[in-house]
């Protein structure tokens, strides 16, 4: 068996900055309102008319990924791509980033998993590594949430939480076992399906359906019950992070760096008392971009490489919480 080691990290952000005052003029909401209880201080979304999407996002931040893992676009096996914004119903985005990285025909797969979708996507691209089937996977997470969030005040439950941005990772055979990506573990509870979705377009609810039922649908906007989401994330994030590290025989004591999914800096810091972690061994930027789901931990990841805070043999444990519900944990050395 081989191991799994992330040979390159990469992210890209549109460059369009929305602060909460520039919200409070389209919804009744405020700064105060919004840093207290999420601590998003702004989020970039794609500007109107922009040709920017989901897929030109993730080849922006793919391209990055694989320039900062020494590797061409040549050297990489397959593709693994998360997002719960994807640009057409079908097909997934995976192929249309694969045409835009001018790529031959690797297999492209899409993984809907929202939050959690980067985990997920690092636990099956280690399975695929491991036991030899490819040798560089590109794992990538894009969220283009701008475009379909309600900028009311009806929405603004939402509306103030999320941004867009892409995040990717390169990950790559290795013959060092001590080093890589300890384990992954994966859960999902689906009785709580409906605590956060967007429910149409389906095919339970086509666009005539949509379009019939006028104003009063909005069922094409995402929906949250954000207190239910809050109690069980700090539950899961926990229980996700204990495992990973009890499979490893290691405490919290052992971790260098904690990069959370970054869904609310409340739930974060929830977390790090809970496991007594310092500011230092947290990675947060969730203040710059808000809760950009698939893509935030690569994103995260990115830029805490940037900034020198994963050093050769440190404990790196990923972990993610969101609809479906779904989450999980990753336990790296780097
Ligand atoms: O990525 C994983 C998925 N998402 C999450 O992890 C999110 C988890 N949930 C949360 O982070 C929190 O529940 C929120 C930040 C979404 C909301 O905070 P909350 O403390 O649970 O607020 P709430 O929804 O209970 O709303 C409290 C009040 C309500 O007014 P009333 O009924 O008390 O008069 C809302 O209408 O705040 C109002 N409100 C707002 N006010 C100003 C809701 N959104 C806003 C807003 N600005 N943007």
């Amino acid at each position: 068996m081989y191991s799994t080691k992330i040979k390159g990290v990469g992210h890209f952000v549109p460059d369009n900055v929305v602060t909460n005052d520039d919200l409070s003029k389209i919804m009744d909401t405020s700064d105060e309102w919004i840093q207290e209880r999420t601590g998003i201080q702004e989020r970039r979304w794609i500007e109107d008319g922009s040709d920017e999407n989901t897929a030109s996002m993730g080849a922006k931040a793919a391209r990055k990924a694989i320039e900062n893992a020494g590797l061409t676009k040549d050297d990489i096996d397959f593709i693994i791509f998360a997002t719960l914004s994807p640009d057409y119903f079908f097909p997934g985005s995976g192929v249309l980033i694969q045409d835009m990285l001018d790529m031959p025909t690797i297999g492209a797969v899409d993984i809907r998993n929202q939050c959690s979708g980067l985990v997920y996507s690092i636990s099956i691209a280690d399975q695929f590594i491991k036991t030899g089937m490819y040798k560089n996977i590109l794992v990538i997470g894009s969220e283009y949430h701008s475009g379909a969030l309600d900028k009311t005040t009806r929405g603004r439950g939402l509306a103030v939480l999320f941004g867009d941005g892409a995040g990717a990772l390169v990950l790559s055979r290795s013959e060092d076992p001590s080093k890589g990506i300890l384990s992954t573990h994966l859960h999902s509870q689906g009785e709580h399906a409906e605590v956060l979705t967007v429910k149409t377009p389906s095919i339970r609810h086509w666009v005539p359906a949509i379009i019939a039922a006028g104003e009063e649908d909005t069922s094409y906007h995402p929906f949250m019950d954000g207190q239910k989401v809050f109690k069980h994330a700090i539950v899961r994030f926990s229980e996700a992070i204990d495992e990973g590290l009890e499979a490893n025989k290691l405490t919290a004591e052992d971790i260098d760096l904690f990069i959370p999914h970054q869904a609310n800096l409340r739930i974060t810091q929830f977390v790090q008392r809970r496991f007594k972690l310092s500011d230092d061994q947290v990675f947060s930027n969730i203040q710059k971009y808000g809760n950009t789901t698939a893509a935030s931990i690569a994103i995260a990841m990115s830029e805490a490489n940037e900034q020198g805070k994963m050093k050769d043999g440190d404990l790196v444990v990923l972990a993610a919480f969101g609809s479906g519900f779904t989450w999980g944990s990753v336990v790296i050395r780097w």
